[in-house]
């Protein structure tokens, strides 16, 4: 038992060294000076060694992959070289688009933009992607789940992606999110679920007035207006300028005058 503890960890030591040195000479061997990029296509000729390492570490941030994403590992796992240059991968393809598409909108679209405003910047992959390569908005991925799996399978996404991406760019996790969602789920008929989303949301966020005015706004609908007051009242003292959440208590409490 005890030989065979030591002797696991040992291995478990000389992967971790093999993979290290291993990942040196490979990144060595193909950034080296000497190594020419075999089939670049859209981007310079020109460009290789750091240039080249530089650029690729700029699309593994801008989309949150390794290069593993866009690059074939199929001979990796046998502790074989990455081909970087082959072409098998779609996301690689997609990507060289993507590259077309990023010179097109600078070199035209973006210079007629700058002769007009001059303080117009440059698009990267960065400004669409953020951290991400599907770059949809956190509610329609929330909505997708939703459809898919149901209210729960969306309340743990929502979780695992609130753990893994609070405070970064990619999506965003303010108090509004939860409530688009909800209006879609609401959109759909299902007013129980959107119900439990905004409830969750102003769990999440107790200080956020229009989280107040949705929950009084769907307890309206329902017919409950002892709730839709208290939680109108609720929204307007977080936010005394709610003039939503304001107009509302005034129909409720004077019914007559409308
Ligand atoms: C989002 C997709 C994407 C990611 C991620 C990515 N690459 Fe690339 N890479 C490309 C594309 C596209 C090309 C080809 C560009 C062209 O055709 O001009 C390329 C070309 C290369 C080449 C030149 C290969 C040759 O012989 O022509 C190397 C080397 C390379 N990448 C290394 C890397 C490394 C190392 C990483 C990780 C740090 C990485 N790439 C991450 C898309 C990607
Ligand atoms: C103007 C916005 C925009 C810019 C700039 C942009 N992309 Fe994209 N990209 C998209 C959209 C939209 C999609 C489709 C995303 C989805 O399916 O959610 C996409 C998808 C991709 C995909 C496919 C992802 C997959 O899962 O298959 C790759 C790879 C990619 N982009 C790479 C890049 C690279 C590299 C750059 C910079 C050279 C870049 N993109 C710049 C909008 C952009």
């Amino acid at each position: 038992m005890f030989l065979a503890k030591i002797n696991s960890k040992y291995f478990i030591q000389i992967v971790i060294l093999a993979i290290v040195l291993f990942g040196v000479t490979v990144s060595k061997a193909q950034f080296s000076k000497d190594q020419k990029p075999k089939n670049l296509k859209v981007l310079s000729p020109n460009i290789e060694g750091e240039e080249l390492k530089k650029i690729m570490q700029g699309f593994t941030a801008a989309l949150g992959v390794k290069c593993n994403f866009c690059h074939d590992d199929s001979k990796a796992a046998d502790f074989g070289p990455m081909d970087y240059s082959s072409d098998v991968k779609k996301e690689k393809q997609v990507a060289r688009t993507m590259i077309t598409m990023v010179n097109d909108i600078n070199s035209d679209l973006l210079k007629k933009s700058r002769e007009i405003e001059s303080d117009i910047g440059e698009v990267a992959c960065v400004t669409c992607h953020r951290g991400a390569s599907h770059i949809d908005m956190l509610e329609d991925i929330l909505f997708r789940t939703y459809k898919r799996g149901g209210l729960e399978a969306a309340f743990n996404r929502y979780n695992d992606l609130r753990k893994k991406y609070f405070g970064g760019y990619t999506y965003d996790f303010r108090d509004h999110t939860l409530l688009s969602f909800s209006s879609k789920v609401s959109d759909e008929g299902n007013a129980d679920d959107a119900l439990a989303i905004v409830l969750k949301n102003c769990e999440l966020f107790p200080e956020s007035s229009p989280s107040f005015t949705f929950l009084g706004d769907l307890y309206l609908k329902r017919g409950d207006n002892e709730k839709a007051i208290s939680n109108f009242e609720k929204a307007v003292q977080l936010d005394p300028n709610n003039r939503f959440a304001n107009g509302q208590l005034k129909k409720l409490k004077n019914p007559e005058k409308k």
